[in-house]
């Protein structure tokens, strides 16, 4: 890696998140949300590296049951504390996903949104990503592409943490592609997330 932040990202993470601003803002992912009319009233839906919640919450304050994921201590507790003052009853976990007990078969949905990992990671956390799912389950992905690297509207600075249609293709091989795109999107999602920007957005179905 080539910025010395990601020597330790959780460092970097939990100062961002120290931040009296929601970076990302308050209100959830774009995406996640028009996706989320695919889902079942009241599923179990797991969101690995929600940050300090705003995906997690906003899905368990539309009745959803969620369990959240994360590796920034910093974060965790914002989100704990969010929930509570929401009155909204869920699972906030502080793990880094690359040495997390991963479930198998028990969720109906994964929302992995802006979740970028490192290439020796990647595929492992993705295929136990599609492991947590039960056989219909859903994976609902954003992320930034390479083409991101012209727009200053948030992501990594490194190409090797960008992902494409053809990487997600790869690593969720086995699970048939409901929709995979990448577009240009106006992001408004806080002060680090804003302006035009380069995604890939999928949903793959758990064979
Ligand atoms: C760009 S932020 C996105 C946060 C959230 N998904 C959102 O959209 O607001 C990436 C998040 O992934 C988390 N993360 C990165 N690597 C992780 C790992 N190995 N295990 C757990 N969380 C991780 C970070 O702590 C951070 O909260």
């Amino acid at each position: 890696m080539t910025d010395d932040k990601w020597a330790n990202p959780q460092k970097m993470w939990d100062e961002r998140f120290a931040q009296a601003e929601p970076v990302y803002g308050e209100h959830p992912n774009a995406y996640l949300r028009a996706q989320s009319r695919r889902l079942i009233p009241g599923c179990k839906i797991l969101v690995p590296g929600d940050g300090y919640g705003r995906n997690g919450i906003w899905l368990a304050a539309q009745g959803f049951r969620v369990s959240t994921v994360d590796v920034s201590p910093v974060g965790v507790e914002r989100a704990r504390k969010s929930a509570q003052a929401a009155g909204l009853t869920m699972s906030i976990e502080e793990a880094d996903l690359a040495t997390w007990n991963w479930p198998v078969g028990d969720f109906d949905a994964v929302a992995s949104i802006f979740l970028h990992l490192p290439p020796d990671l990647r595929p492992q956390i993705h295929t136990q990503m599609l492991t947590a799912l039960k056989p219909g389950g859903l994976l609902i992905i954003e992320a930034f592409t390479p083409a991101q690297l012209q727009h200053s509207s948030g992501g990594p600075k490194q190409a090797e943490l960008l992902y494409t249609a053809e990487i997600l293709q790869k690593d969720f091989a086995t699970a048939e592609v409901l929709e995979l795109l990448e577009v240009e999107v106006v992001l408004d999602e806080g002060r680090l997330h804003r302006g035009r920007a380069a995604v890939v957005q999928g949903v793959f179905r758990k064979q």
